[in-house]
């Protein structure tokens, strides 16, 4: 059967931020963080690379280190590599394999003060949300190598007396794996992992924003004993690298987590290649509304509200961006919103005290001031904190729209939308939602039982929850990833999260 975890499970216990020595711990890493630098690695060879470039804090806008890309001779050569080294790799057998994806788990914690102490600074992530992402890196590691264990040995299958005929799961060869700056070690990690356990080798392209995480987490990953010439790390842009890693014809499968219109690029670019046909698995983006009807609980929507539209800066593609709040009772809950926005705190990420810290970069925020341009004229702003001096802040925004279809993409940023809807009408604005096609989280706050199977048959998406938060999807837990515009599946951190990295084969023996 599928894998599930379980009795079995383990997840990551992380840190207590409560305890004051933990506080000052981090506080202390990040204090001790030497310059950063990030360049390609080829078969464990650090290189200088091209393009020279200094990283900046988001929370500061702080030299914390420096970037080189790879050329494109730089990638032929990582892929040449790999393809030679994952033949290997792949006849060892899952069990082998999670032995060093479990090493890779071990290391992600016995490090964790250092890498929640990058992703303050790189990725402007408070520590909550720093401790939460190296967790969720070392469940993804072991999860996979579960699956590895369990699934990628050859199964015996039932047949006619006197033949034998087994069943199984191999690699593809090497796989394209391209992530995003918002879990820039949680998700570089989970995909490399995944790609690694099914039995393939790996060139990582991670985000352009967030170099420097990547390249000490395939550091790590090679000194938990994986042979370097089945991770490769190559950084660089989405148009020039991610352009010419999709095209290659030594890639057999590509991976990919980020923005709808480059996973639309990606697919593209795939489709036109000749050769053989291979995957492509693509988590994307989401307009994710949550409905609220008149029997919810005052206190736990506001709460989840918060959590879901702000936390992360809002900036999780699983981020609640559209509240549907019923006419009776939306004045009431948009003033206990307003109040609990009042009581957040933005600031520098690497503060214990900080609910939200910037956005990530400076053209992220242009972008979020040009939708709140489009919110001044054409919806109304309901509240709006004020934005710390220095950084790339974009402070939490509350703004009403008239109707789902206002928004036509993803918000990536602090931005909650309310839209009123009359409980008699919940089909016809639900259907409006279900009509953009995203399908990634989708809430519900109600204490009738037919109201969250309403909401749930009206707009189809990949995590629903009901009566709590719609972010931090936990691993083996809520298995992750979205339908329609939103993701190709299968779930990051489900059972059936390996079949598409692999092949299965078939043989049967006459005896
Ligand atoms: N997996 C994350 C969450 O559930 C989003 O990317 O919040």
């Amino acid at each position: 059967p599928p894998l599930l975890f379980g009795d079995e499970r383990k997840n990551s216990s992380g840190l207590d931020l409560t305890i004051g020595e933990v506080r000052e711990n981090l506080r202390k890493a990040v204090a001790g963080l030497k310059p950063l630098a990030a360049a390609p690695l080829i078969g464990g060879e650090t290189l200088r690379g091209e393009n020279r470039r200094a990283a900046r804090a988001p929370a500061d806008g702080a030299e914390i280190g420096l970037v080189s890309d790879a050329s494109p001779a730089d990638m032929s050569r990582a892929i040449a590599r790999a393809r030679a080294a994952q033949p290997e790799w792949d006849r060892i057998s899952g069990p082998v394999r999670a032995k060093i994806l479990r090493k890779m788990a071990d290391a992600l914690e016995t490090e964790r003060e250092r890498f929640i102490a990058i992703l303050a600074r790189e990725g402007g992530k408070t520590f909550a949300d720093g401790i939460s992402e190296v967790r969720e890196a070392a469940d993804f590691c072991r999860y996979y190598a579960r699956i590895a264990e369990n699934d990628f040995v050859p199964r015996t299958l039932p047949g006619p007396a006197g033949e034998r005929n087994l069943l199984s799961l191999h690699g593809r060869g090497v796989f394209a794996c391209i992530s995003p700056w918002n879990f820039p070690l949680a998700i570089f990690t989970g995909q490399i992992a995944a790609a690694l356990a099914a039995g393939n080798a790996v060139i990582a392209k991670p985000a352009e924003q967030t170099p420097l995480i990547a390249y000490e987490a395939v550091k790590l990953y090679h000194r938990a004993g994986l042979d370097p010439d089945l991770l490769h790390l190559v950084m660089g842009s989405g148009s020039k690298i991610g352009a010419a890693l999709t095209a290659d014809p030594g890639i057999d499968g590509v991976a990919f987590t980020g923005g709808t219109d480059t996973a639309w690029a990606i697919n593209r670019a795939l489709a036109a290649r000749e050769g053989p046909i291979i995957p492509f698995i693509a988590e994307t983006g989401g307009l994710n509304g949550m409905f609220v009807d008149t029997t919810a609980l005052r206190e736990q929507v506001i709460d989840d509200v918060i959590l879901s539209a702000f936390g992360s800066a809002g900036q999780r593609c699983s981020a609640l961006r559209l509240l549907f709040l019923p006419e009776d009772t939306a004045d009431a809950l948009i003033h206990g919103l307003k109040g609990a926005m009042d009581a957040l705190v933005i600031g520098d990420p690497s503060d214990p005290a900080t609910d939200v810290g910037p956005v990530i970069d400076m053209d992220a925020r242009a972008l979020l001031e040009e939708h709140m341009a489009r919110l001044a004229r054409d919806a109304k702003i309901l509240h709006r904190l004020a934005a710390p001096e220095g950084g790339s802040f974009f402070p939490p925004v509350l703004a009403e729209i008239p109707s789902p279809d206002f928004l036509t993409r993803e918000v990536f940023g602090p931005i909650l939308h309310v839209v009123r809807y009359r409980t008699d009408r919940l089909e016809e604005v639900a259907a409006k939602l279900a009509a953009q096609r995203f399908g990634l989280t989708l809430g519900v706050h109600s204490r009738i039982d037919g109201f969250a199977e309403d909401v749930a048959r009206l707009v189809p998406a990949g995590n629903f929850y009901v009566n709590r938060s719609m972010i931090g999807a936990v691993v083996g837990v809520q298995p992750f990833g979205g339908e329609g515009l939103s993701g190709t599946g299968p779930k990051a951190g489900g059972p059936l999260a390996l079949t598409r990295y692999a092949v299965e084969r078939a043989t049967s023996i006459n005896i």
